[in-house]
């Protein structure tokens, strides 16, 4: 039998959410790399629901804007001037197929922790028990705020009540009402069209649906989940960062389990996207962000910050920042590495420490060791570039790309002013400013003759200790010759 699948989820997410203190609407505030209400939007996907519906009205368009971006297939309902859980649920009905039969889940946007797993199997035992109306519920040690269960005599769920609109004995309840829930389509429709607002808030509470069902007969029962932060809602910044910590730990640990050694997953920090394969280790202090990728058997860390970067099998990247890089397979990056976008990496290349790259395409095997700038070079495979070297890629008004051939050594504190074509199996000679191309088995020599002047520090530094430095040492090499004076003229040393 294949698991029952709701007709449709409606994620509601028209609320203002006023204490966050933000110009950011609330559904769009982050955590694990995607929004809050695109973390909503995932879990009901996962459910394989025809219809995902999601119910928009503060900052209508900045949310519509990222939910379209995040999955283009969604209906969009908007909420009415009429306020309250259940206007809003009445208005995502309105923008779904008026016959729509079956089950309807109802999640919020800003309960980031829910998953698709736990809306699979509320839809299995709603449907299983032939409900009308399932209710998640939890039970909370402090129970403030929330909506209570109220259960009769014989423990059946009788209604829900509101904080605000509860008694001395009803605020004593501990069991709270999640806000997700999944109904009977036709179940759902009759009620809304029932529920008033005559209450504290003056607002069309969803809640009063389970009691008018249950008037009519309908079945109706609650759904008790033990892990309570699935059902959690972000309401400020503190429950933002307590949330985003608590979904790393869960995301820390899902890699974990499938073989990733993770050695401070307090300090690790892992987009819900980011994939790891098997044996890769992530040291302290890293990040791993948005569309990451990491092969099996890489070391990543300690503190990385990678962000849509790939990393190849048994990759090693320490104290490094990329972003939009690709690291082939054994390479190493780092210490104190930054990897710009359009950076690729070959397998077994380095990119050593103190080197900023980017649009640079380095071959297989190639290195650039040391306090380097590459930007928009090609470098061929098993190509060495001294320390130093900079790619003189800007001439202010445009950016030009050079290449360095294979095999070919770029000696320490060059200048490549691109445009320029260095060929494979070419060399360039330390402290060059390079301006021209260079054909295959040249080396390219472009810097100043040395000139030395003798007897320059006794005349212009007369009397310092570098002088006196000089004339000991001048009469010491008399007394006895160092081999490289006794040279004959003409001889090689
Ligand atoms: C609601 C429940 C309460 C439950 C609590 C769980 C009702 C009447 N109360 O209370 O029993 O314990 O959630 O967190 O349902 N929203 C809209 N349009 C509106 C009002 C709200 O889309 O007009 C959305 C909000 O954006 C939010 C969700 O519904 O995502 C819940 O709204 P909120 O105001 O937080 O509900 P509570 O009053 O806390
Ligand atoms: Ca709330």
């Amino acid at each position: 039998m294949s698991t029952p699948r709701p007709a449709a989820v409606i994620v509601l997410a028209a609320g203002e959410g006023t204490r966050m203190k933000s110009s950011t609407p609330k559904v769009l505030h982050r955590i694990g790399g995607l929004t809050l209400v695109g973390h909503a939007i995932r879990a009901a996907r996962e459910t394989g629901a025809e219809h995902v519906g999601v119910v928009v009205r503060h900052e209508r368009d900045r949310v519509v804007e990222q939910c379209a971006a995040l999955d283009a297939g969604l209906v969009i309902a908007d909420q009415d001037d009429v306020k309250g859980t259940g206007r809003a649920v009445e208005c995502g009905l309105e923008a779904l197929p008026a016959d729509l039969s079956g089950t309807i889940l109802v999640t919020y946007g800003d309960v980031p922790l829910l998953t698709g797993d736990t809306l699979v199997q509320l839809t299995v035992s709603h449907q299983e028990s032939g409900s009308a109306v399932s209710v998640v519920t939890a039970h909370l040690a402090d129970p403030t705020g929330y909506g209570r269960v109220v259960r009769d005599a014989q423990g059946r769920v009788e209604r829900i009540v509101e904080h605000k609109d509860a008694t001395a004995d009803e605020l004593a309840l501990t069991e709270i009402n999640s806000g997700i829930y999944a109904f009977d389509a036709q179940v759902l429709r009759d009620a809304l069209a029932q529920v008033g607002t005559d209450n504290a808030q003056g607002e069309k509470y969803l809640t009063d649906v389970i009691s008018i069902a249950r008037d009519a007969g309908r079945p109706v029962r609650a759904h008790v989940i033990g892990d309570r932060l699935q059902t959690e809602g972000v309401n400020d910044r503190v429950q933002l960062a307590e949330l985003g910590r608590e979904l790393n730990r869960r995301v820390c640990e899902r890699h974990m389990r499938a073989g990733v050694t993770i050695v401070d997953p307090a300090t690790t920090w892992i987009d819900v996207d980011v994939s790891i394969g098997q044996d890769a280790t992530i040291l302290p202090g890293s990040q791993l962000l948005g569309a990451t990728s990491i092969g099996p058997d890489a070391v990543i860390g300690p503190d990385c910050t990678l962000t849509d970067t790939e990393v190849g099998a048994g990759a090693s990247v320490t104290r490094a920042v990329t972003n939009l890089a690709v690291i082939g397979d054994g390479a190493t990056v780092g210490p104190y590495s930054f990897l710009r976008p359009g950076t690729r990496l070959g397998a077994r290349g380095k990119i050593g420490g103190f080197v900023e790259t980017k649009n640079a395409d380095i071959g297989e095997g190639a290195k650039v060791p040391h306090l380097t700038y590459a930007g928009d070079v090609t470098i061929g495979a098993g190509a060495n570039i001294g320390a130093g070297t900079i790619f003189a890629n800007y001439d202010g008004v445009a950016k030009h790309h050079s290449v360095i051939g294979s095999h070919s050594f770029v000696g320490s504190n060059s200048v490549v002013i691109g445009p320029v074509d260095v060929a494979d199996g070419a060399y360039v000679a330390a402290g060059s400013t390079l301006t021209q191309d260079v054909e295959p088995g040249e080396i390219a020599v472009a810097r100043g003759q040395q000139r030395n002047v003798s007897g320059w520090v006794a005349r212009a530094r007369h009397g310092t200790a570098t002088a006196a430095a000089a004339a000991a040492a001048q009469k010491a090499g008399e007394r006895h010759p160092s081999p490289a004076t006794t040279t004959a003229e003409g001889d090689q040393p």
